[in-house]
């Protein structure tokens, strides 16, 4: 569904990937870790024409979408939650929701994708006249998650989505991702938390300094180097 092809990106002409291969298959979740400063936010933010391209390609349902504007590629159906729940802190939960909408002129069907999202998560509709700023940090991810879903992405892009959250939300920040994937939504988690990441993945890369150092199914959290380095040698 997504090929990433030798793509070496980065900022004001500093390379910071050097040439990556990565593979999204319909309907999977693929887990991307990696230490701090490896390079993970940079490949979700070159799938979404957020840096530089230097060379390469990123094709999506064969399609070459390799530096289409943003609008262009939440219409292909690709959606981006980026690193550190950026919620509207000033607009209304359903404000928030609607703003995921802008591309869409159907306003029957804005309603109708924010009433799906409101079924994904009752206590956004519960609180729908909140502002986001009186969310929790659980919540706020989740409602940045609700506005990307508003899009009806067929690949979402989450940078981190359980950063700072206690392990009981995070847990259910996990089970909703999961859910979401159930209904057909390819996934790329960029994750700290690697082994959680990895169980929920169907596949895995490591990103080390720009460069895919390893990638693998769940077999992965059985090797004994990826094991210490990254799952705290549980
Ligand atoms: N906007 C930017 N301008 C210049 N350099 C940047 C920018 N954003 C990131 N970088 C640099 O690119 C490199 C990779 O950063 P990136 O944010 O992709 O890493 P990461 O793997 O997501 O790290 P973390 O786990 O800390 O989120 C780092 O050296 C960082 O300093
Ligand atoms: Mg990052």
């Amino acid at each position: 569904m997504l090929q990433i092809q030798n793509l070496k990106s980065g900022y004001t002409g500093m390379e910071i990937l050097h040439g990556i291969n990565f593979e999204v298959r319909p309907a999977e979740i693929v887990a991307l870790i990696g230490p701090n400063g490896a390079g993970k936010s940079t490949l979700l933010r070159s799938i979404f024409n957020l840096c530089e391209i230097y060379s390469g390609k990123v094709i999506f349902k064969d399609k070459n979408i390799t530096k289409l504007p943003t609008h262009e590629l939440i219409y292909q159906g690709v959606s981006y939650v980026p690193q550190g729940r950026q919620v509207f802190s000033n607009l209304t939960v359903k404000e928030n929701l609607e703003m995921g909408a802008f591309i869409m002129k159907d306003h029957e069907l804005v309603e109708r994708n924010v009433k799906d999202v409101f079924n994904k998560f009752p206590f956004l509709e519960e609180r729908q006249n909140t502002l986001a700023l009186n969310l929790s940090g659980g919540e706020q991810q989740m409602l940045a998650i609700g506005r990307a879903l508003i899009q009806e992405p067929e690949l979402l892009l989450l940078d981190e989505p359980s950063l700072g959250l206690a392990p009981k939300i995070m847990k259910e920040v996990f089970e909703k991702i999961k859910k979401i994937n159930q209904e057909g939504i390819a996934i790329i988690i960029v994750e700290q938390n690697a082994k959680k990441a990895v169980e929920i993945a169907q596949r895995t890369y490591i990103l080390e300094d720009g460069q895919i150092a390893l990638q693998g199914g769940r077999e992965i959290l059985e090797d004994s180097r990826i094991k210490n380095i990254y799952f705290g040698g549980r």
